[in-house]
C-alpha cells in the first residue's frame, strides 16, 4: 500500500511524462512512472517507429531505464492514457519478471485513478524466473 499522496504523485509524474510520448502513428500517447522500493521514480513514454514493430511501450521504457540504472525492486507503476488503457501483454510479462506484487495504477490523462491492481492480477499464472527452476 502506498500513501494517497505518493500514489497521486506517481500518477501526476506519468501525466507529465506523457507529453513526451512519440506516437505519430497511433496517436495513442502513454506515460508511465515507476516507483522503486528505494524511493526513486523513473518515467517512460511510448516511442513508436516508422518500422512499426520497433516501437516500445511506456511501461517498458520506464522499467528498462530503471533496470539499466541498477534498480530491480519496484513498489508501483502508474500508467496514464487518454482512456485508461490497460498494460499490454508484453509489459505485463516484463513487470512480472521483477515482482508479481508490484502495484499498477491505471489513470486517465487528467490524473484520475481508474483502476488499482497488482501485476499478479494482470498476469495470473505468470512465467517468472522461478519457472526456470
Ligand atoms: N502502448 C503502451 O505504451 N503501453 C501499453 O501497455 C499499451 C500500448 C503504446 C504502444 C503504441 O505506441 C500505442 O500505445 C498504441 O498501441
Amino acid at each position: 500500500m502506498l500513501s494517497n499522496e505518493m500514489r497521486q504523485r506517481l500518477i501526476d509524474i506519468a501525466v507529465q511524462a506523457r507529453r513526451w510520448a512519440y506516437a505519430p502513428y497511433s496517436n495513442y500517447f502513454v506515460g508511465a512512472a515507476l516507483l522503486t522500493t528505494s524511493g526513486k521514480i523513473y518515467d517512460g513514454v511510448n516511442i513508436e517507429n516508422a518500422a512499426y514493430p520497433d516501437g516500445i511501450c511506456a511501461e517498458r521504457v520506464a522499467i528498462f531505464k530503471a533496470v539499466s540504472e541498477g534498480e530491480r525492486e519496484f513498489s508501483a507503476i502508474a500508467v496514464v492514457t487518454q482512456n485508461g488503457g490497460s498494460p499490454c501483454g508484453s509489459c505485463r510479462q516484463v513487470l512480472a519478471e521483477f515482482g508479481l506484487e508490484t502495484l499498477v495504477y491505471i489513470a486517465d490523462a487528467e490524473g484520475n485513478l481508474l483502476q488499482e491492481l497488482t501485476v499478479s492480477d494482470l498476469l495470473p499464472g505468470a512465467f517468472t524466473p522461478k519457472s526456470l527452476g
